[in-house]
């Protein structure tokens, strides 16, 4: 087998990205081009991602950034093996700009399509970045997904844990507004909790305990209102202690879950050759400490990407199209674009009543 170079598209969320990667037969791969456009400002005076508006912006610059993505590689569409995009699970004005744009780019330059989830991409990244051989526990954080997911191997995923509410970058989102910090509440929050007393509220930590490695956010984030609302109005340092608090039980309660998932997945009788974080929340120093320990702990090692990896873009999609175009998987220029695409299905038949969350 030789080489594969790839075009990838992602437009799921926010970020318009496009990148070229070449994954070589061994399995190693670089990154020859990786253009994100940021579409925070046109949100940030809504406080969140505007679906219209996150679908129009995605038309209006999608054809410039993949234009600029194959220059700065150096390619031209004939030189490409195959062009991957994001089919999904996403703001599904958004996936259908992406899906379709590379579906008339496969069309018009005779190239194989690859429609690939957005959340396996995330999954498959610390390959591309860490060469972690399989299997690996995967936690998946973002901002519409909180997952605890065995991998074992290309399209083989086992989710041992999810959250039954709130996703944890979402928390930290929502805490973010209510404490009139900008959006996206992930960064603004840590930057703040630099600053702050981690002592000062005492917090509660959802599930700690639990053997099931599943989430709950919504208590943590109400008693942080409550504790903004008993204090108000708040001065900077008041904005810094909740900060540091909620990141403080966060991180607490996320060590706590990996734990439980890792003795989950040794149950199984798989060995993780590593824990692997990915999703915007990866980009969080206090996650990533906390998290090198735990693996370390557990004789196991911490792979993450680096954050503009962890975050959306369109190399992580363009490497999850080389992963699958290797095993000869690619896909007819029909397939749907899908607001829902579950990733991996639960390790065992949840009882009755809301098991997983809103977008996956
Ligand atoms: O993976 P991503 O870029 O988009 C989704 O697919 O959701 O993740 C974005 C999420 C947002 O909720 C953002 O607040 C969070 O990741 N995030 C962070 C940090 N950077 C981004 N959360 C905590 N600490 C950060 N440094
Ligand atoms: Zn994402």
């Amino acid at each position: 087998m030789s080489d594969l170079l790839l075009l990838g598209i992602e437009t799921t969320c926010d970020e318009t990205a496009a990148a070229v990667i070449r994954r070589h037969p061994d399995a190693s791969g670089e990154i020859l081009s990786n253009v994100i456009l940021s579409q925070i400002a046109d949100h940030a005076e809504y406080g969140g991602v505007v679906p219209e508006i996150a679908a129009r912006a995605h038309v209006e610059v999608l054809d410039e950034v993949v234009a600029q993505a194959l220059s700065e590689a150096g390619v031209t569409l004939a030189d490409l093996d195959g062009i991957a995009a994001s089919a999904g699970p996403g703001l599904i004005g958004g996936v259908i700009v992406g899906l379709t744009t590379a579906k008339a780019i496969a069309l018009a330059a005779h190239k194989p399509l690859i429609a690939v989830n957005h959340l396996e991409a995330h999954a498959l990244t610390a390959r591309l970045t860490d060469s972690v051989p399989f299997p690996y526990l995967l936690l998946l954080v973002s901002g519409g997904h909180t997952q605890l997911v065995c991998v074992t191997g290309i399209g083989q995923y086992v989710k041992l844990g999810g959250t039954i509410d709130d996703a944890i970058g979402e928390a930290f989102d929502k805490v973010a507004k209510m404490l009139g910090l900008p959006y996206p509440g992930g960064p603004a929050v840590e930057n703040a909790a630099v600053r702050g007393n981690a002592e000062r509220f005492a917090l509660p930590r959802p599930m700690l305990g639990r053997r099931e490695p599943d989430f709950s956010l919504s208590g943590l984030k109400t008693a942080v209102r409550q504790e903004a609302m008993r204090i108000a109005p708040l001065s900077e340092q008041d904005v810094a202690d909740l900060c540091a608090s909620f990141q403080h039980a966060i991180v607490e309660v996320i060590a706590d879950r990996v734990r439980a998932a890792l003795r989950l997945m040794r149950e199984r009788g798989e060995k993780p050759n590593a824990l692997v974080l990915a999703g915007g929340v990866g980009a969080n120093e206090a996650v990533r400490r906390t998290l090198q320990k735990v693996a370390a702990d557990a004789g196991t090692r911490l792979a993450v990407p680096p954050p503009a990896l962890c975050t959306d873009n369109g190399a992580m999609i363009a490497w999850a199209g080389a992963e699958r175009l290797a095993l000869g998987l690619v896909d007819d220029l029909d397939v749907p674009p899908r607001a829902r695409w579950p990733l991996a299905e639960p390790a065992a038949a949840p009882a009755a009543g809301p098991a997983s969350e809103s977008t996956d």
